[in-house]
């Protein structure tokens, strides 16, 4: 039952609700997959990795806005057919908007708010996109509708807020004032909990009003935004709609606070983690959402009976949101997701935290507020003296003077009862005035916009895009920069830009722009430094990240959609100048392009995502003279892993120090983090003008700075097939860098050799490696000496280790440091052991490279030391691997106990066996070979034996050659059986794009036969020679 007497607190959950968008562009990119499923309210979400994995949750409404859906002639996106699945904005409000409406119609307060990942549609669903109007416009209409539908039986007052919170401090996002520094104070109230001190409450009478008041918040937000941070995803953006009932019959008033709140992306919580960093977590980066997200787990748990604290006062957004969760408030949560596989982990984690938001109980109840009763209570005084005034008049004319007074305290009620209901009047009339001007403004902004050219900000947050506008007026130069100072300046902020940054110039109808000297102005990706004409739909970047799009004259512009511009196009077309061009990812080596490997394409948007960051950082860095350099990096580009596959790409941050030449690699969370922190102290020393706090930070924290540690600068790979066949190998391998780059050109060999260290002779080479199962195994590493170190050639100063691990080593091992040096001499020989080569061991020297690490040394960082713990030595101070089988050799050896002295007795017997099955081998040859000289009718049998003990050594030597050879042609081979296996087509490809793809697909398959068939065929021709030969020799055929 609904509650209606006022003190009644209803007892109800959130109400949960969760939303799937359609596929973005950079997911169709990606051919990602829908992952998503939907029933009625439950929603079902697959691991893109494991498809047995999947995970069912339930809600109390779920829309599937993903697919099956059109734009219809208005610009609507609708549901294809009538009643189809498809959940559109008017569906959405229908549910949630209409009961939220409903509760602040009868009184209680009531809270919408809407999570997920960044860009997985909070906006859309909280504020719209053009005529897809979204919740918070739809309701403020429905809200004045209802109003005017019921003016007969009540008077009511709207009073609309918007706050941004921002680094943990709230901007009022409608203050006529300019912001103040640390932002506006969140106070509490005894009775009504906590509120923003000096918040603007601004009276509004219709649904065009607010929708203006909205405009100029995002206005706000933007210019915010492209002044520091561009990323209003961090930001979360709070609606206040409070609503007053003044039911003047029933002497009752109701008041209802309405919060409309579009979180922070959810998904920094984990991405900008600090893990392994020094420096903690940037304050506040997003200390509201842990907040918000520890307050939703505790409140959840309370739920279930438990006694727990509630943290409502660690954060700002917490504390505001305090009656909206587990207090007087009903509440809605929208949670929004991607469909997407690549997106699975963030959608996962979002469905859980929408799972626990349900649990929430809370306690709403009918409000009055204190003024209202006192105009209840004056009310009601008034009718006492009304009612004494009666009885006076009927007593005569002796009560005249107790009228009098009487009368007097009823008109001074009266004037009080008015005065409280006019002031609401008057501030409507002012907040009218107010937006009839800014009206004004929207409307010649309008009309200009149809006469002149002018540039169009574009935002990483597609709300904040095309807010900012600036015009290109009539004929003549107009400057732009930080400067306002001349009614011909166009003052923009930003990182990077100069009082005078350049010079639009409008002659002839054609527009071009002048960088001045030492400013940075790119034009569709290139920097320009001359003067460069303009032609519409031009990108321009000025500073380090202010992003405009031109738009022409009028006459110019033409069809196209201009969104297709977005913050990604900018960006992706600046990675490509810096030749880093997603088409690059699809090209195959000079093939047809194919559809891109979603790792690679991950990585791409990683790249970015981070560039207009690196940038950033570099201008705070020169402002605030740090002295380094950042630069992105792609890690693992050109590496692969000890089977040959390639090692998962990812960025990194390779910062440099421009005079020491010291350099540092950050992960990308290390550098979200810091980055995080050199705009606070940036902000602290450089943007908070006159008296801000300029002291130099101590070292410790300093987000510019970090000890020196060895750098990984790139690796080779020994494959270790010979050892198989304990054949030695001697090789220079090419180090190569993350990015391919060649690093250096090591000599080492893999070197089998007795117990003792003494290298094998041809004698001991293997025809089959599995003889090899049981027995012992020796083999050296022979580092011999590293050169042409680019490590070394850049800065003399610097030195390198090589480290090493191999099979079942616990722990890498380092080669002793070489300093100064670009041709080092290494000379550094382990020795490996196996005491029992197992099986294991066997396929891991048959399919596996020893990948030798380079590791960059720098003046004033510790040398890598080789960790022994867990290592086990042979008497000969060889290192034990293959363990598993060591051990059992070990216990055997050691063998204390009845079960290790019976296994002992048990690796005896075998090798008695052994003994025995070898002598029989060599008397059966033995006999063979007596059988065949009595054939063959040769006399000296002695003679026949120096000459096969002759022959043995040579042909099993140009054996262990072929097969040399025979290796090193299928290494490339594999290469090519990895493209082959890479190589797949579109989902998305047409019959043409098929055929073309079988094609190609069949060339590669040919190229691949062809140099296998090469590879055997030389091996057969090898060994066929090598039967010859042998055959020959020993004269059988002769
Ligand atoms: N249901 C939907 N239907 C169509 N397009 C959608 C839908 N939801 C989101 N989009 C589109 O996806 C893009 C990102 O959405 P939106 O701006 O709402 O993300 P967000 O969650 O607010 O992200 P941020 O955390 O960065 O603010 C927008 O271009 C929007 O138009
Ligand atoms: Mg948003």
């Amino acid at each position: 039952m609904r509650a209606k007497a006022s003190e009644m607190a209803s007892k109800d959950c959130v109400k949960v609700a969760v939303r799937v968008r359609p596929f973005n562009k950079r997911e169709r990119d990606a051919g990602s997959r829908c992952i998503i499923s939907m029933t009625s309210n439950s929603i079902s979400i697959q691991d893109p990795r494991n498809s047995q994995n999947s995970r069912t949750f339930t809600f109390d409404y779920t829309y599937w806005s993903h697919s099956g859906f059109s734009r219809n002639k208005d610009g609507l996106f609708v549901p294809e057919e009538t009643g189809g699945r498809y959940a559109d904005q008017a569906s959405v409000f229908l549910d949630l908007g209409q009961g939220i409406l409903d509760n602040a119609l009868q009184g209680y307060n009531a809270t919408l708010l809407a999570y997920g990942q960044t860009g997985s549609g909070k906006s859309y669903s909280m504020v719209g996109y053009g005529p897809n109007k979204g919740l918070i416009p739809t309701l403020c209409q429905r809200l004045f509708q209802s109003i005017r539908s019921m003016q007969d039986s009540r008077q009511c007052q709207v009073f609309f807020s918007m706050l941004e919170i921002y680094n943990e401090q709230v901007v009022d996002l409608l203050s006529k004032s300019s912001r103040s520094a640390g932002g506006l104070r969140v106070r509490e109230d005894q009775q009504t909990g906590f509120y923003v001190e000096g918040l603007r409450r601004v009276p509004c009478d219709s649904a065009l009003q607010v929708e203006q008041l909205m405009e100029q918040g995002t206005r706000t937000r933007t210019t915010a935004a492209t002044h520091i941070n561009n990323s209003s995803s961090r930001s979360h953006m709070l609606i206040i709609v409070q609503l007053k009932q003044i039911f003047s019959k029933e002497c009752i008033t109701k008041q209802s606070n309405i919060y409309l709140v579009d979180l922070a992306g959810s998904e920094r919580q984990r991405s900008s983690g600090s893990e392994g960093d020094r420096l903690k977590e940037g304050t506040a980066i997003n200390l509201s959402l842990t907040t918000l997200g520890n307050v939703i787990s505790a409140l959840a748990d309370m739920a279930l009976g438990k006694k727990i604290y509630i943290p409502y006062r660690d954060s700002v957004l917490t504390k505001l949101l305090q009656s909206a969760l587990g207090g007087n408030s009903r509440t809605v949560m929208i949670a929004t997701l991607s469909p997407a596989d690549i997106c699975y982990e963030e959608s996962l984690s979002t469905l859980r935290y929408a799972e626990r938001a349900k649990k929430i109980q809370n306690k709403a109840v009918v409000n009055e507020s204190p003024t209202e009763r006192l105009v209840k209570e004056l009310k009601a005084e008034n009718a006492k003296l009304l009612l004494r005034l009666s009885r006076l008049g009927q007593e005569g004319r002796k009560a005249e003077d107790e009228s009098k007074e009487l009368r007097r305290l009823l008109t001074h009620n009266e004037l009080q009862i008015r005065a409280i209901q006019t002031l609401w009047e008057q501030h409507l009339q002012e907040a009218l005035k107010d937006w009839e001007t800014q009206y004004a403004t929207i409307t010649q902004e309008r009309r200009m916009m149809q006469m002149y050219p002018y540039i169009m900000n574009v935002n990483e947050d597609a709300q904040l895009s095309s807010v900012v506008k600036l015009f290109i007026q009539e004929e003549g130069e107009w400057d732009i920069g930080l400067a306002d100072n001349s009614p011909r300046a166009l003052s923009i902020r930003g990182l990077g830009i100069q009082e005078k940054h350049a010079v639009f110039s409008n002659q002839q109808r054609r527009v071009s722009i002048t960088p001045v000297s030492g400013a940075k102005v790119i034009v569709n990706g290139l920097q320009v430094s001359k003067r460069t004409e303009l032609q519409h739909l031009d990108r321009l970047v000025l500073g380090s990240n202010s992003t405009y799009l031109f738009i022409g004259f009028p006459s110019e512009r033409s069809a196209e959609d201009w969104s297709r511009y977005d913050y990604d196009y900018f960006q992706s077309e600046l990675a490509a100048a810096e030749g880093f061009h997603i088409q690059s990812l699809c090209d195959d080596q000079g093939h047809r392009p194919h559809q891109p490997d979603p790792s690679l394409l991950a990585v791409f948007y990683d790249y970015i995502k981070l560039m207009p960051m690196v940038t950033e950082a570099n201008q705070m860095s020169a402002e605030l003279k740090k002295g380094v350099e950042f630069k992105l990096e792609i890690k693992n580009l050109a590496m692969s892993d000890s089977k040959g596959h390639d090692l998962e790409k990812d960025i990194a941050v390779k910062v440099t120090s421009v005079e020491s030449k010291q350099v540092w690699m950050w992960s990308k969370a290390k550098f979200i983090n810091r980055k995080f922190l050199m705009e606070e102290v940036y902000q602290q020393q450089v943007a908070g003008g006159e008296g801000a706090d300029r002291a130099p930070l101590p070292r410790d924290r300093d987000p510019f700075w970090d000890p020196l540690e060895p750098l990984h600068l790139g690796s080779a790979h020994l494959w270790l097939q010979s050892l198989a066949f304990r054949i030695p190998l001697e090789e220079q391998v090419e180090m190569v860098g993350p990015e391919g780059t060649e690093e250096a050109i090591l000599q080492a060999q893999l070197v089998p050799c007795s117990p003792a260290g003494l290298a094998l002779g041809e004698d001991d080479i293997l025809i089959d490696p599995s003889e090899l199962l049981g027995k012992r195994l020796d083999f050296q590493l022979v580092l011999d000496q590293c050169c042409g170190l680019r490590w070394v050639k850049e800065a003399r100063n610097r030195g390198v280790q090589i480290g090493f691990q191999v099979f079942d080593c616990p722990q890498p091992l380092y080669t002793p440091a070489v300093w100064h040096n670009v041709n080092p001499l290494l000379d550094h020989r382990v020795q490996f052991t196996a005491l029992r080569t197992s099986q294991d061991l066997l396929n891991y020297l048959q399919s596996n490279a020893l990948v030798l690490e380079l590791w960059g040394l720098q003046e004033g960082c510790s040398e890598l030391l080789s960790n022994m713990d867990g290592m086990k030595m042979t008497q000969e101070d060889s290192v034990i691997i293959d363990k598993i089988s060591a051990s059992e050799h070990l216990t055997a050896e050691t063998g204390s106990s009845d079960l290790s002295s019976s296994l002992r007795a048990l690796h005896q017997d075998l090798d008695k066996l052994r003994n025995a099955n070898a002598a029989l081998k060599k008397e059966n040859s033995a006999l063979r070979e007596q059988l065949n000289s009595s054939r063959n009718g040769v006399e000296n049998n002695r003679g026949r034996q120096e000459r096969r003990g002759s022959l043995r050594p040579s042909c099993d030597a140009e054996f262990a050659k072929a097969l040399k050879v025979f290796y090193h042609s299928m290494t490339s081979v594999r290469g090519q059986l990895q493209r082959l296996r890479r190589h797949k087509p579109s989902e998305e490809e047409d019959l043409l794009g098929l055929r073309l793809f079988v094609d190609e697909h069949t060339f590669l398959l040919k190229d691949f036969s062809e140099q296998l068939e090469q590879c055997v065929s030389t091996l057969k021709h090898d060994v066929a020679a090598i039967v010859r030969r042998k055959r020959e020799k020993s004269g059988v055929w002769s």
